[in-house]
């Protein structure tokens, strides 16, 4: 089947942008607004589209690193540390770019003076960095809410010191019209991201998505730090049982598809909520319960995902309907989404959290069957569950 891998980041980026809100303040559509201006940048510097393609791929993942930094600090604490620059380039190193280049993310914060995070001088770092470097400082200024003329000043008064002559008078070029203006403000933003993103479809099957999805997984693992290897966890677990059910090929990779991206609207949840000790408020319970609806959002655009967001997206729906978020009953939900359910219990059960360690599986299946008793969840994949990891006493991986 033809994909299209632009279809997929852009969903992506909509779950980064929700992870990011919760450590910029007062923030929305900041990697958006950075990938519209990097590819505008890049045409106007005459890029081709494939570079103008991997260009706004960086740009929409360039802050990723944020969501590996367990804290409430203001952001541009951890910018100063870099450590966000760190993480990022080790989260897409596995990314299939068209082509494959190193240190973009990381050096994304430095300065043409070489004062930036790392030192680096401006010929030491490549133009795509630079790129988004720059459009990162002016998406800054342009949060502030400073006049045109004013972020221009700001601008025309940095060349030679935080950014190159060569991409701050591209810039300076773009900004005089006022459709630049305009297709950088919330309202449009989505509409003219998905124009100015060179649309590259190539003929995939599942497996080949899913090599691009599996890079997901630790990204919404490492988002809280109570969750170190769940959906890794619930992936490797999936395989399992899609083997022990002989499902096909493409069956076991959209299993594992869904596996990966299952909890990804957890981005959209604070992070203090999902890393609060103790037990959650009834109002904190009902803001985590939008997770499960935020991934169905996420994934629903993108083509050939139509079991796939099923099957990620009704894990927390009960036989007995009352689960969330739709409260669906026994005859809405179909044999993977109830595979997955118990999945994603029977792993939460048995990986280590930093406040207790994992059960053993006989523990686990204990309260799995009190589930099956309450018809919340499917008594013979529970059956099969038991069976195909029964005995074994859970090794727990999470670190
Ligand atoms: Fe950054
Ligand atoms: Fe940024
Ligand atoms: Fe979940
Ligand atoms: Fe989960």
């Amino acid at each position: 089947m033809k994909f299209c891998i632009n279809n997929l980041l852009l969903s992506i980026s909509f779950a980064l942008d929700l992870a990011e809100k919760d450590f910029m303040i007062d923030s929305k559509n900041h990697s958006k607004r950075v990938a519209i201006v990097s590819g505008k940048i890049g045409r106007q510097l005459g890029l081709s589209d494939e570079e103008i393609f991997d260009l706004v791929s960086y740009a929409l993942l360039h802050d990723v690193g944020i969501v590996k930094l367990n804290s409430e600090a203001h952001i541009e604490s951890h910018e100063k540390t870099g450590a966000h620059c760190i993480f990022g380039e080790e989260i897409v190193k596995d990314f299939p770019f068209l082509e494959k280049r190193e240190n973009i993310v990381l050096y994304h914060h430095e300065t043409y003076n070489g004062e930036g995070t790392f030192g680096k001088f401006d010929h030491e770092i490549h133009l795509f960095s630079k790129i988004i470097g720059f459009s990162d400082y002016f998406e800054l200024l342009h949060r502030e809410h400073l006049s045109q003329e004013e972020i221009v000043r700001d601008i025309t008064n940095n060349i030679g010191i935080k950014f190159s002559p060569e991409i701050a008078n591209a810039w300076l070029e773009l900004q005089k019209t006022a459709s630049f203006w305009l297709d950088i403000d919330d309202l449009f933003i989505d509409n003219v991201k998905g124009d100015l993103f060179p649309k590259i479809c190539r003929d995939v099957d599942y497996r080949q998505i899913h090599e691009t999805t599996k890079i997901f997984s630790p990204i919404v693992d490492s988002y809280s730090s109570f969750t170190g290897n769940h959906s890794s966890g619930i992936s490797e677990k999936i395989d399992i049982m899609a083997d022990f059910y002989q499902f096909d090929q493409e069956k076991k990779y959209k299993l594992l598809i869904s596996a990966d991206m299952h909890d990804i609207g957890k981005l959209g949840i604070p992070n203090r909520i999902l890393d609060k000790n103790g037990k959650l408020t009834n109002e904190e319970f009902s803001i985590v319960k939008k997770h499960t609806y935020y991934t169905r959002r996420i994934l629903e655009k993108i083509e050939y995902f139509g079991d796939i967001v099923e099957w990620a997206s009704n894990h927390h729906e009960k036989l007995n309907g009352t689960g969330y978020p739709y409260g669906l009953g026994a005859e809405k939900i179909d044999f993977c989404s109830r595979l997955m359910a118990v999945i994603d219990i029977y792993q939460a059960l048995t990986e280590n959290r930093p406040y207790r360690c994992g059960m053993n599986h006989v523990k686990a299946m204990d309260i799995l069957m009190e589930m099956v008793e309450k018809n919340e969840i499917d008594g013979q994949v529970v059956a099969d569950v038991d069976k195909v990891f029964g005995g074994v006493l859970v090794e727990n991986t999470s670190k």
